[in-house]
């Protein structure tokens, strides 16, 4: 991952200096580049770079440069980076990688504008790439973004939904939940840094299909995350997928699982007064007991082993096929 940020950070760096000084200024604070107005700040934290690295992995993998990935590694960077500004403001979480969310600390209409920012420039990258694979990039691109907005309308419509009984929300239209919002843009990186590299349509398909399940995988271990993360590492808040009402897994799956926890878990969670810091912990509690953590773990080995499969399928060259499979490895181990 180190290895693979050195190569796409002057890129990235040139792609963020092209916009709007104050939308870049949010950029490069969302990124973890700087503190809020520009200052330097020590203190701050990147992501991970999971995606730039499946981009340029997926490059290397069907043969070519993983210089060739580039602009397929900034353009999932920059979706990443929007598609969070934004999900901060539809959660009203005010909290990204132990700092207040773009929206808390620059307000939610400049936060909104970032993100377009981003997402403008993301598109702008790929078009202007230089070579024949550049339409197809787009392509690419475009058919993941329209997945995130479908991810994500799932993701907020489900909070009203019930938890058990009739409307209540199962395991199929969770996946598809998570697939859309989280699985497609893993997808999609790996499969732009194929598109980018040449390689042919079946190699590219078969790459999306393990991003997706690394995606499932990666979104299981996040819902736990989400409830058992030490919010010192995670940098995100605790609890407040549950004070929100979002159907996670390891919520959904301690209830299908009965017995004395479960049935104590939806009486609280059928209650109509909010959750407070006390409740959720309680409820994080029943979830555990009733077995929700450990369904989700398995529901993550389960993806990330088709994930595996499917990486294989592919017939990568051999170094890059090791390290993608250390990577997928790591997005299970991961505690942030
Ligand atoms: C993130 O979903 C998916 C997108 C940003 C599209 P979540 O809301 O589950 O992720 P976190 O926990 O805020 O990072
Ligand atoms: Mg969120
Ligand atoms: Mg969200």
């Amino acid at each position: 991952m180190e290895r693979c940020r050195t190569l796409v950070r002057p890129a990235l760096v040139e792609a963020v200096g092209l916009l709007h000084p104050w939308t870049g200024e949010m950029a490069a604070y969302a990124l973890g580049w700087t503190g809020p107005a520009g200052t330097p700040d020590p203190g701050a934290s990147e992501g991970k770079g999971v995606r730039q690295a499946l981009a340029v992995l997926g490059a290397e993998g069907v043969g070519a440069d993983g210089a060739d990935a580039v602009p397929g590694a900034v353009a999932v960077e920059l979706v990443h980076t929007f598609s969070l500004l934004h999900d901060d403001i539809m959660d009203g979480d005010a909290l990204r990688r132990q700092r207040p969310a773009v929206w808390k600390a620059y307000g939610t209409g400049p936060a909104v504008l970032a993100g377009d920012a981003l997402l403008a420039q993301a598109v702008t990258t790929l078009a202007e790439t230089p070579g024949r694979h550049s339409a197809a990039a787009v392509r690419c691109l475009c058919r993941t973004l329209n997945a995130l907005v479908a991810g994500q309308a799932q993701d907020l419509r489900f909070e009203d939904r019930p938890w058990h009984g009739p409307g209540a929300v199962g395991p199929e239209q969770y996946r598809s939940m998570a697939e859309h919002k989280t699985g497609a843009l893993l997808g999609c990186a790996l499969a732009l840094g194929a598109v980018l590299g040449g390689a042919l349509d079946h190699t590219v398909t078969t790459l999306d299909r393990a991003g997706r399940h690394l995606g499932l995988a990666f979104q299981a271990v996040d819902d736990v995350l989400g409830i058992w993360g030490d919010p010192a590492v995670t940098g995100k808040p605790v609890h407040a997928d549950l004070r929100r009402g979002k159907k996670t897994y390891p919520v959904l799956a301690a209830l299908a699982r009965g017995g004395r926890a479960a049935h104590e878990l939806a009486a609280v969670l059928d209650s109509p007064r909010p959750l407070d810091r006390e409740a959720a912990a309680h409820v994080a509690a029943l979830v555990e007991d009733a077995g929700g953590r450990a369904a989700a773990l398995d529901e993550a080995c389960r993806h990330l082993d088709t994930a595996r499969r499917a990486l294989r399928d592919a017939s990568l060259t051999p170094t890059a096929a090791r390290q993608l499979d250390g990577l997928f490895t790591y997005v299970l181990d991961r505690t942030r």
